[in-house]
């Protein structure tokens, strides 16, 4: 069973979060962040921001969950970019040491081996960042992911596009493809630390966090981890 803390608002999830993050790398300076994309986990890397200022980060690594596939790297929305403006700047991280999934269509055969051989040489990840989509998805794992699944290519479901087409110009702009952890990679971090805020992500906390464990719901997988927390609003949490 997850640990679930209700919040007054995301800014106090983001202090939790960045609380427990800054524990992490003060007691491992070499500590190995998951990180995540969307909007739900903006209010922890702000929250970082002031508690890195006089903390040696220069050795912390990163690894994002997830990528659109064929999007231009230097696109402003493609998660390369994100992880880079969102986290790796204002944090002064060593852009070295963070990586995201390669979702450039050379090489993308091999890219998801490549990117589970960095989470483990690097020696897994400490604490995993995770938003959840309103069809609980995870990373990008939409319902059927296999909970045995490790990075892999993805397609993207209508519903995901449609959410995510805020970022862009158009829905048509979405890309329809993805490269995302699987549900065993993002398992194996030692924890999983999931945000939701507002009511259009309570029936996808509900099942997550209550409801039965099954693909077609991939957040429910974290009750089958032995350290997850759950910091959701009041809204969030409104079907609990
Ligand atoms: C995106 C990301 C997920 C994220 C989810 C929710 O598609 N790949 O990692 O958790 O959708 O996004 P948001 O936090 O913006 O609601």
């Amino acid at each position: 069973m997850a640990e679930i803390i209700i919040v007054r608002d995301p800014d106090e999830a983001g202090a939790i979060a960045a609380d427990e993050i800054v524990r992490l790398i003060r007691a491992n300076p070499r500590a190995v962040l998951g990180l995540a994309t969307g909007s739900t986990p903006l209010p922890v890397y702000e929250a970082l921001r002031p508690r890195v200022a006089g903390l040696d980060v220069s050795r912390v690594r990163g690894f994002a969950l997830d990528e659109y596939v064929g999007l231009d790297p230097a696109h402003p929305e493609s998660y390369r970019s994100v992880i880079s403006r969102e986290v790796v700047e204002p944090l002064g991280l060593d852009p070295a040491l963070v990586r995201v999934p390669d979702g450039s269509l050379d090489g993308i055969e091999h890219a998801g081996d490549d990117y589970e051989r960095a989470i483990t040489e690097a020696g897994g990840v400490d604490l995993q960042l995770l938003g959840i989509g309103t069809d609980g998805h995870i990373g990008f794992n939409e319902p059927g992911s296999s909970f045995a699944s490790l990075t892999r290519v993805k397609t993207l479901t209508e519903q995901t596009r449609e959410d995510n087409a805020r970022f862009f110009d158009r829905v048509d702009d979405v890309p329809r493809h993805c490269i995302t952890q699987g549900l065993g990679t993002i398992m194996r971090a030692r924890h999983l630390v999931l945000l939701a805020f507002g009511e259009g992500k309570a029936e996808a906390v509900a099942g997550a966090v209550e409801g039965a464990v099954t693909a077609s719901l991939p957040g429910s997988a974290i009750q089958l981890h032995p350290h997850a927390t759950v910091l959701v609003d009041e809204a969030a949490a409104s079907r609990l």
